[in-house]
């Protein structure tokens, strides 16, 4: 069944009259109900709207057949560009990219396009998969993201015919779509298990690529940069590094985590015990510590509370750190 997002996305876009997103909404919806397995109502889904839209004189679709269903996850997860902690100069890249997206059009006019490829590569939990999400709100195109493990395992063989499909559909679907986990695919060529299908998949991803003058954002996210080649990062139109926090980011996302939980809190023994720690470990200890202070019924996250949730997240952290 559809999930209670879809169906209010698809109530809010028919109320407001936005057809083209009433269209899309529908498609994932087919997509969705293909990859729960109910493959005859997925095409329901899909010839409906392609009625609708060839007797509205609309332009070709690409659906979603099963097979695509599975390996394309589409969210819609509103993150604005400001609940992102991250250096400024990075938050001004982002904003660079929203903003040629918005005025394209503009820079057409003297034969420039606006930057599209996108390469973010950094430690996990520091904001890569959030950055989709934040370019598909601040642009207000759908997100979809490709299950690259999935291509790469359940269809290896057929990867390159699977890739050309989502590359026929990016560009037929306007939206944000991220290759997450790239290094399956952009694995350093020179080493010696990329043979094969392999070394196929990736030349194939970089024509694909290359040829890709659609109007959507192909976002590659992998916080393995040491693994990826250096052909690859020319074809990108910017390249994205994401770090742990520092203090000040610290500091910021505590802040917004805790929101109105939070206390006085003794900021250098929190800033101190939270080193090392990603933003999205942080934020787990933020929440867990809402979570305890409401248990207690208290209203507000004090000091104790948060730095023995930060404690716990550092154990958990160093026994994943030490098991690699
Ligand atoms: N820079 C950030 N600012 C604010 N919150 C963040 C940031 N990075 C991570 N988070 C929080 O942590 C969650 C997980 O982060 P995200 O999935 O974006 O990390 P990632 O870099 O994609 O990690 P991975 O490499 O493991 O895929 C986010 O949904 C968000 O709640
Ligand atoms: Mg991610």
């Amino acid at each position: 069944m559809a999930t209670a997002e879809q169906i209010k996305s698809l109530i809010r876009s028919h109320l407001s009259d936005d057809e083209e997103r009433f269209h899309t909404i529908a498609l994932q919806l087919a997509a969705h109900e293909a990859r729960q397995g109910h493959g005859a109502l997925a095409k329901e889904i899909r010839d409906i709207v392609e009625k609708a839209k060839r007797n509205r004189g609309g332009g070709n679709i690409i659906a979603f057949t099963p097979e695509l269903g599975e390996l394309i996850f589409n969210h819609r997860i509103e993150v604005r560009l400001a609940q992102l902690v991250v250096a400024d100069a990075l938050a001004n890249r982002i904003n660079r990219i929203v903003r040629e997206y918005k005025q394209q059009e503009k820079l057409k006019k003297y034969g420039m396009s606006h930057r599209r490829k996108i390469l973010l590569s950094g430690p996990p939990g520091t904001g890569k998969t959030m950055t989709a999400h934040v370019l598909a709100t601040e642009t207000h195109l759908p997100c979809n993201s490709i299950r690259v493990d999935k291509l790469m395992t359940k269809f290896m063989g057929e990867t390159t015919a699977k890739l050309r499909q989502i590359f026929d559909l990016i560009a037929a679907e306007p939206g944000v779509y991220l290759f997450d986990e790239f290094d399956a695919i952009g694995g350093d060529r020179s080493l010696n298990n990329d043979v094969g299908e392999m070394r196929r998949v990736l030349n194939a991803f970089l024509q694909f690529l290359e040829q890709d003058d659609s109007g959507s954002l192909i976002i590659c996210a992998t916080n393995n940069t040491h693994l990826l080649d250096n052909a690859l990062f020319r074809r990108f139109d910017d390249v994205l590094h994401y770090t742990l926090p520092d203090e000040e980011d610290r500091r910021s996302l505590i802040d917004n985590v805790l929101g109105t939980f939070r206390g006085r809190l003794g900021w250098k023994t929190i800033l101190t015990e939270s080193e090392g720690l990603s933003h999205a470990e942080l934020d787990c200890a933020c929440r867990d510590a809402i979570k305890e202070a409401i248990l207690s019924d208290k209203t507000k996250v004090t000091t104790p509370i948060l730095k023995e949730m930060i404690f716990e997240r550092q154990q958990s952290h160093n026994r994943l750190s030490n098991q690699k």
